[in-house]
Order: C-alpha cells, then sequence, then structure tokens
C-alpha cells in the first residue's frame, strides 16, 4: 500500500495509474477504522482496479462543544487495517494542507437538505462534510467515491453536490453495517460504557418495530410517540424520529421511497441510524 503525507506525491502515484488506465475508487474516512469502513474499501474494489482511502479528522464538520479534540485517533491501525484489506493507497493530509487559508472557502448545502434531522442540532455540520468532500475530491479526482447508508443524510447530499456542481464521479451508497446484535458500527460506539453498549441497539430495533408497523398502514404521529417513549425508557435521549422521503429528505409524498432517521444520545455517545420502509 502507498502513503501520501503531500499532494504532489498522492497526485503522482493516481497520475501513474491513469497513465495505465486504471479506474481509481475513493473511500473518504475519518479513521477509526472498523468493518463498516473496510466494506466501503471491498466495494471500492468492486468498482474500480485502483482504490484511495482518505484518512483526515475534519475539523470544519463538528461543532462548538462537540467531540473533534476527542475523536478517536487510531493511525497505526487505520493503517494495517486498509493494507490487509488491499487498499492501494492511504492519503493522510494535515488540516494545513486541508484548509491552507486562514478563512477557507467553504460550500453552503441548501436548507431544503441541511436544516433538518442531524443539520438541524448540528448547524453547519453538513456545510463542513460537503467542504472537505469537494476537496478531497479535486485532490483525488476519483472516478467513484463509495459511502455508507447509516449517515444517509450526508449520502443525499453528496449526492446532490455532486449533481449540482456537475463533478462527474459516481456515488455509490453501501448499506449499513451491523453488530450482531444490530447496532450500527460507529466509530461513537467507543464512547458506550458496557451497561449502554447492552441497551444501544434498541434503537434498531424500534426503528425496525415502527417500519414494520407504517408499512401495515400505522399513524406515523401515535407510533412516533409510544417509539420516543420506548427509547426514554431504555435510557435515551432522543434527538429526532422522523419519517421522511429517502430521495429529499422532506415530508414522504404518497408512493415515493421512504426511510425512518433517529439519533438519540445514550450517555456521552450521539447514535444516529435509519432504515427503508417498504
Ligand atoms: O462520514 C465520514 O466519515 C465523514 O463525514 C467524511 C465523509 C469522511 C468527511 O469528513
Amino acid at each position: 500500500m502507498y502513503s501520501a503525507d503531500s499532494l504532489d506525491r498522492l497526485r503522482a502515484v493516481i497520475e501513474r495509474w491513469r497513465q495505465d488506465g486504471d479506474g481509481v475508487a475513493f473511500v473518504p474516512t475519518m479513521g477509526n477504522l472498523h468493518d463498516g469502513h473496510l466494506a466501503l474499501l471491498a466495494e471500492a474494489r468492486r468498482r474500480a482496479k485502483r482504490t484511495v482511502a482518505s484518512i483526515f479528522v475534519n475539523p470544519t464538520q463538528f461543532g462548538p462543544g462537540e467531540d473533534y479534540a476527542s475523536y478517536p485517533r487510531t493511525r497505526q491501525a487505520d493503517l494495517a487495517a486498509l493494507e490487509s484489506a488491499g487498499c492501494d493507497l492511504v492519503w493522510l493530509p494535515e488540516v494545513e494542507q486541508m484548509y491552507p487559508l486562514e478563512q477557507p472557502f467553504m460550500l453552503k448545502v441548501p436548507d431544503s437538505l441541511s436544516d433538518r434531522l442531524c443539520g438541524a442540532s448540528r448547524p453547519g455540520h453538513f456545510d463542513g462534510v460537503a467542504s472537505v468532500v469537494l476537496r478531497l475530491f479535486s485532490q483525488v479526482r476519483p472516478d467513484v467515491a463509495v459511502f455508507g447508508e447509516k449517515d444517509f443524510q450526508q449520502l443525499v447530499i453528496i449526492r446532490r453536490m455532486v449533481e449540482d456542481l456537475s463533478l462527474g464521479i459516481r456515488i455509490a451508497g453501501l448499506p449499513t453495517v451491523r453488530e450482531a446484535d444490530g447496532l450500527a458500527m460507529s466509530s461513537r460506539n467507543a464512547y458506550l460504557d458496557e451497561d449502554e453498549r447492552s441497551r444501544a441497539p434498541v434503537l434498531y430495533r424500534v426503528l425496525i418495530e415502527m417500519a414494520g408497523s407504517l408499512a401495515n398502514g400505522a399513524d406515523f404521529k401515535a407510533l412516533r410517540a409510544a417509539s420516543l417513549a420506548k427509547l426514554e425508557a431504555a435510557g435515551f435521549r432522543p434527538d429526532y424520529l422522523e419519517w421522511r422521503s429517502a430521495g429529499h429528505l422532506a415530508e414522504v409524498q404518497p408512493g415515493e421511497p421512504s426511510r425512518l432517521f433517529a439519533a438519540a444520545w445514550l450517555g456521552k455517545a450521539r447514535l444516529i441510524d435509519n432504515v427503508p420502509v417498504d
């Protein structure tokens, strides 16, 4: 596996592949890799001859008081995991390389995508995500990039950004990878203590039950109230629990694909999850 800590090195390696006519698939990450990330990499390998992963904890997507400083950084273990998963090149930029200007250019995600769900309680978060992903895309210039459906709002926003800015990059979304008990894999699961970890799968179970009831015609408002009560009884502090269009995250219109979205605090961990409604 090659590694690049300068843009010149990154470009030189990719340029050689391009001269050989090889396609490039890209998996951006913030490190602290788990099996969910490795599934993204496996998908990237299916989609192109060459794979690039990045590890960069992006300061602009963390709000004041969020966990930027304490976000788990596990560089050596991440490099070993990428190497054994068959990654060809890892890009390891520093903050000064990613944002050389004191006042960097930043993207503004349209309110209609960013003022809801996670965006409502994390103002500016998706502007930070879109800005760093655009920078990573212009550095790596992949043919295809792979993202997890666990961050479904992020996936929708990135698809829309790529379309709106005509970036010509295919975006592949991969279903959430879960622990055996259903908990969605996430770097932030490390914040759960043993007792919280045993209760954490309730979030997914509640979503699955709700999706089944909605598919059978249950009333969403009543279902939502009962589900919030279940989460609270299990010790969660719910942030939101919504039923939204899978395409544009607004109210569901009859007949369109939809999903249930939830975020809830359990101790120090803010867990998010979503499931399709058939
Ligand atoms: O999903 C993530 O890990 C991050 O939001 C991303 C896409 C790597 C941007 O920092």
